[in-house]
């Protein structure tokens, strides 16, 4: 159940890249207003459930598999959600500064490509790696503790 609430969030990021390639799209298309306005759509799922997402993975799934694989995987992960932070408080900023939109490309090719490698080495390592080794027990206990992250968002 855990997982599979990771999982689903997952999916909610993708389609969430998927509109950040649009925003793209429409910059290189000449349609600087109209990739800003999909820019600040998209930092509503970007700093909000998203947030919520990083925060059951760094204060639940990672403290469990931190016993399974030692501190550094955990920490190269938290490592790329810190870099993730700093890229999405820079796309805020550059989202309300009318430019050549430049600056702004360059940093929604940088967060597509840091989301999608992300996603991917939790979804085929990480998460594999949890569903083979975490005890139900535990598996348990993380559930819960997602859900209590969730409620207090
Ligand atoms: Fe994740």
């Amino acid at each position: 159940m855990a997982l599979e609430l990771l999982k689903e969030g997952h999916r909610k990021a993708l389609q969430a890249v998927g509109d950040l390639e649009h925003a793209l799209e429409l910059l290189r298309g000449g349609q600087a207003a109209r990739a800003a306005a999909a820019v600040k759509a998209t930092l509503v799922f970007l700093e909000g459930e998203q947030r919520v997402h990083f925060r059951q993975e760094e204060e639940g799934l990672f403290l469990y598999l931190a016993k399974v694989t030692g501190e550094g995987p955990i920490q190269a992960m938290v490592g790329e959600h810190d870099s993730y932070w700093k890229a999405v408080s820079t796309l805020r900023v550059l989202s309300q500064e009318s430019g050549d939109g430049a600056e702004l490309g360059r940093l929604l090719e940088h967060i597509v490509s840091m989301l999608k490698s992300h996603i991917e080495k939790e979804d085929t390592a990480y998460f594999p790696l949890a569903e083979e080794r975490l005890s139900p027990q535990h598996l348990k206990e993380l559930d819960e503790e997602m859900e209590l992250i969730a409620r207090l968002g």
